[in-house]
């Protein structure tokens, strides 16, 4: 889209769940399904961005994104930093675990009879919060806040620790919207605007808006 309001822009966006590997086959994850980071490219791309989706989660290929295939925190961590130096736009739509296992067994872990297994987690990088530290002026940062309660005072204060321009708030505790559903609703928090709800609608159409929103910035 040579007209698009993202044409030439380098657009990076995380999506999916974080695995944190346990051993060679088990792993901690979370619910997240990387829909909303998917719509997000299909959105960016639409208004003719480049844009590298870092993803744990694979899907049919999108004309305008290229996807770079991570598992763990730390490897989406090293993409996106490496990927945002050149970046116009961050969006971290990625439910990245804020914690992984102290050691990865090389082994399958094995029972213990009675005894039990006291795991040790150590804290994971904060992706989102690193990009918007190291973000120079003319580099939009937006990320996602996925709440249970207080949505809209808990977006509004990680608008200001992740140093983002845009934070966009959901409300996770509602089972009709969120995480795998294909509708969403949320918030948008920005530092100058008062905050905008949008009420439940495909996530593609939440995409697309947020893109909208983007482009004021
Ligand atoms: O702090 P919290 O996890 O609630 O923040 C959510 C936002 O931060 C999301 O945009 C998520 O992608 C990002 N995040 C991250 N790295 C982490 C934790 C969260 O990029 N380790």
């Amino acid at each position: 889209a040579k007209s698009g309001l993202l044409h030439g822009k380098k657009v990076i966006i995380t999506a999916g769940s974080t695995r944190e590997a346990l051993d060679p086959v088990r792993y901690i994850t979370n619910r997240s399904s990387g829909k909303m980071g998917f719509a997000l490219a299909q959105a960016a791309a639409e208004q003719g961005a480049h844009v590298t989706l870092i993803t744990t989660v694979t899907k049919p290929a999108i004309y305008g994104v290229n996807q770079i295939l991570v598992s763990s925190t730390q490897e989406m961590f090293d993409a996106a930093i490496a990927a945002f130096e050149t970046a116009d736009i961050f969006i971290g739509a990625a439910a990245v675990s804020d914690f992984k296992p102290e050691k990865t067994d090389h082994h399958k872990i094995k029972k213990t009879g009675d005894s039990g297994l006291t795991l040790k987690l150590v804290q994971n990088p904060d992706i989102l919060k690193t990009i918007g530290q190291h973000k120079t002026h003319s580099q939009i940062v937006v990320g996602f806040a996925a709440e249970t309660q207080n949505v809209e005072a808990y977006g509004a204060d990680k608008l200001v620790t992740k140093n983002a321009d845009m934070l966009i708030a959901n409300d996770v505790s509602r089972s009709d919207i969120g995480f795998s559903s294909d509708d969403n609703s949320v918030t948008i928090l920005t530092r100058d605007k008062q905050p905008e709800f949008l009420d439940r609608a495909p996530k593609i159409t939440i995409a697309r808006h947020i893109i909208s929103r983007i482009v004021t910035l």
